[in-house]
């Protein structure tokens, strides 16, 4: 692309921005979507109607809903090399190290016609991330089982083609359970979009230079990979998995509180909220249902929310704010869907897909858009001369 960069000073003197999308006040656990709280959305909307208000700052009309979901809808399938590409990893690839690898591969076939100053390519560039990595994320997931790949499904919605991918079988018809497709869509949605998390703002960084869409969001996977971030869900549940029984909380929660001991709670504390975070609640409340509808007795659930009363109840937690975040409760659901838990942190990046690129639309459309720029406060030695080989040590 053309354009112009050049080194701002205001936009990375803190590294901040201005955004519409999303707010967070982190003191009462508030979050919402373009006005609409994240609790509303989860419960009464559908995620198709968030990515549209995510992208084009309202609910969609019934028309606009239609038209939407079909634009979404036709841009599932994948290019059949980009199917060859899994063929080069082994079996056992962690499934984020394929997203990576594939996300940044759509570079290599929409690059060439991704204008991003122009609207429309910009539109069609999000229409193809959104509607893709439902797909590509099954295609890894299947590949790692040795099954074969599901074509997406035109006559499904996201979260049912979603499930569809990842579980059927040539051998039989796969039968989606309502609740189970309402548990999937509310979990894209609590994943959708959050402010300037760590992700987001690789993803900003990335396109502030005037890299394309695809190589952005490959950024963006690669930056939620971390256990810090996206990759905490799947780190809950090994917790949770080596506390093993309510018994042993009391050392673990000491352990966290031993700054010498490596080990965190995961799924506990966050950058932001120092109050609960309200999609950990929403979570939570999703845990029961699914369980109790798919008549499932996970003991883990019972741990988490032993584990949660406990550390809520120690002064560590409560000086320090730290409350269950929404990794604390999504990997007991996801792992009550079917989902192994080298899925969790990709199930994390098919949803917040949108609120990458609704926030890296945003950052293009805005006026006078410029190459970002960190500042760093140097700590290195002060000018010296060269000191020759021979003269040193
Ligand atoms: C996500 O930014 C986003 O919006 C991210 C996200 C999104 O939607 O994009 O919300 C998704 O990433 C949620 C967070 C998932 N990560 C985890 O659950 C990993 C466990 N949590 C910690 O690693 C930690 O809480 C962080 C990384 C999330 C935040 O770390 P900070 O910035 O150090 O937290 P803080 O400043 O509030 O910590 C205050 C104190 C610190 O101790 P002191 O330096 O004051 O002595 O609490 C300690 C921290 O060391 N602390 C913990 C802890 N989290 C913070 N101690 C024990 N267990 C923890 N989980």
């Amino acid at each position: 692309q053309t354009g112009h960069f050049t080194y701002d000073p205001g936009f990375t003197s803190t590294g901040s921005c201005e955004s519409g999308l999303t707010y967070i006040d982190g003191d009462v656990g508030q979050l919402l979507h373009r006005g609409y709280s994240i609790e509303d959305l989860a419960e009464k909307s559908d995620f198709m109607e968030v990515c549209h208000l995510l992208l084009n700052g309202e609910l969609p009309t019934p028309k606009e809903k239609e038209k939407f979901v079909h634009d979404v809808t036709y841009h599932t399938m994948l290019h059949e090399q980009l199917a060859n590409f899994y063929r080069g990893f082994r079996r056992d690839a962690h499934p984020m190290a394929i997203m990576c690898g594939v996300v940044g591969g759509l570079s290599a076939f929409y690059h060439d016609s991704t204008d991003i100053h122009d609207e429309h390519q910009r539109m069609v560039a999000s229409f193809r991330l959104i509607a893709k990595m439902p797909t590509i994320a099954a295609m890894a997931y299947k590949y790692s089982v040795g099954q074969p790949f599901n074509y997406p499904r035109n006559d499904l919605s996201y979260a049912e083609n979603f499930l569809y991918m990842m579980f059927a079988v040539p051998a039989e018809e796969y039968v989606i359970s309502p609740t189970v497709a309402r548990a999937m869509d509310r979990i894209f949605i609590l994943h959708a979009d959050h402010e300037q998390n760590a992700s987001t703002s690789t993803v900003r960084l990335a396109g502030s230079s005037g890299a394309n869409p695809f190589a952005c969001i490959a950024a963006g996977v690669a930056s939620l990979w971390g256990p810090a971030h996206g990759g905490a869900n799947e780190a809950v549940l090994n917790m949770l998995q080596q506390i093993g029984h309510k018994d042993n909380i009391p050392e673990f929660i000491e352990r966290a509180k031993d700054k010498d001991d490596p080990f965190r709670l995961m799924g506990f504390g966050h950058r932001v909220y120092k109050n609960y975070d309200p999609r950990a609640k929403v979570m939570q409340k999703s845990c029961h249902e699914v369980l109790e509808e798919l008549n499932l007795d996970d003991p883990l659930l019972e741990l988490a929310m032993e584990l949660e009363k406990l550390a809520l109840s120690d002064p560590y937690f409560v000086e320090k704010k730290l409350f269950p975040n929404v990794d604390f409760y999504s990997g007991i659901v996801l792992k009550a869907l079917g989902f192994p838990t080298s899925m969790f942190t990709v199930l994390f990046a098919v949803a917040r897909t949108v609120g990458w690129v609704a926030q890296w639309k945003e950052m293009i459309e805005e006026p006078g858009q410029k190459i970002g720029r960190p500042r760093q406060l140097y700590t290195g030695p002060t000018a010296r001369d060269y000191v020759p080989l021979e003269k040193r040590g």
